[in-house]
């Protein structure tokens, strides 16, 4: 039976309960985290953690737990729920109050933590690739908050998902920020290519890591803004996330992506975050360079 983390004790899922006033649940007030784990060490654990405060302080949470008191926690979480691969998911919610938009006084915010085995992507999808389209944007302005409210990204992703395609890519004003639930790459004149960090696309974990493993590696690497036209003109695009890594867009709005093939920039890039990762398993974390 899972065991999930909820406002300090650690108990089975099926006993773990939250107040139906709690704003999460009202408002989705509140943010989170996926943190992947091989080998049952959480994958780049800090980063994670940074990201979070972020969010917190973006949303003016105070953090319910110092860095130290999270590492114990998740670390203990994943020990209770066997080791091994898993997805661990972290949530905080502003707690429980009587409905009103404005923040409430002197409420214990909700504190979640549970974890889920991490399913291995099948291995003809990275192999084959998969389809995406491209949809107009219409989340919000503070899309770098990695918020609960994810409503727009449901109706995107369930767009993607109608017309047989793996994720919706997000076009605004001209210009392809992110994916529904990942973030973008693209291989344009041999170089990859993401957008830089911004309102609006998360800071990926993901993401930030390919890039230290395209500078520790010398691949051609550089941040910049991507138009729609330079993605349909793309070598390879690629969508990245904690819970399908890298994926191969072979794909895109019913066209082939380059010859219709994952490319070779994917492979080798495949390949060194592969290893890296065999490296967590193993030593745990050090610096990708
Ligand atoms: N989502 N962009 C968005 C909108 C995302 O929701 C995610 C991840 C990413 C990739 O971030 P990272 O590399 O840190 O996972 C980018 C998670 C996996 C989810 O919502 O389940």
């Amino acid at each position: 039976m899972a065991i999930v983390y909820l406002n300090g004790k650690f108990l089975p899922i099926e006993q773990a309960s939250v107040s139906v006033m709690d704003r999460g649940f009202i408002f989705g007030d509140g943010v989170y985290e996926v943190i992947p784990v091989y080998g049952g060490r959480l994958f780049r654990l800090e980063q994670h953690l940074e990201r979070l405060a972020r969010s917190l302080a973006e949303i003016r949470l105070a953090n319910p737990l110092p860095a130290e008191q999270w590492r114990r926690c998740l670390q203990e979480l994943v020990a209770q729920n066997g080791g091994g691969d898993q997805s661990v998911y972290v949530q905080i919610t502003r707690g429980a109050a009587p409905r009103d938009h404005a923040f409430p006084k002197d409420v214990q915010p909700t504190v979640y933590a549970a974890s889920s085995p991490l399913k291995p992507l099948p291995a003809d999808l990275a192999e084959q690739g998969v389809a995406a389209i491209t949809v107009e944007d219409i989340r919000w302005q503070r899309c770098d908050i990695k918020a609960i409210t994810l409503l727009a990204n449901i109706l995107l992703r369930q767009r993607a998902i109608d017309q047989g395609a793996a994720e919706a890519i997000l076009v605004r004003d001209g210009a392809v920020n992110e994916g529904a639930a990942s973030n973008l790459f693209i291989v344009k004149g041999g170089v990859l290519v993401t957008p830089p960090k911004g309102p609006y696309l998360l800071p990926g974990i993901t993401r930030d890591l390919i890039l230290e493993l395209a500078a520790a590696h010398g691949i051609a690497h550089r941040e910049a803004a991507i138009s729609l036209a330079d993605l349909n003109a793309a070598e390879e695009v690629w969508l990245t996330s904690s819970t399908r890594e890298i994926l191969p867009v072979t794909r895109l709005d019913q066209r082939a992506v380059g010859n219709g093939r994952p490319g070779p920039v994917w492979r080798r890039m495949m390949s060194l975050y592969q290893e890296y990762k065999q490296g967590v398993r193993e030593r745990g974390e050090t610096p990708a360079a």
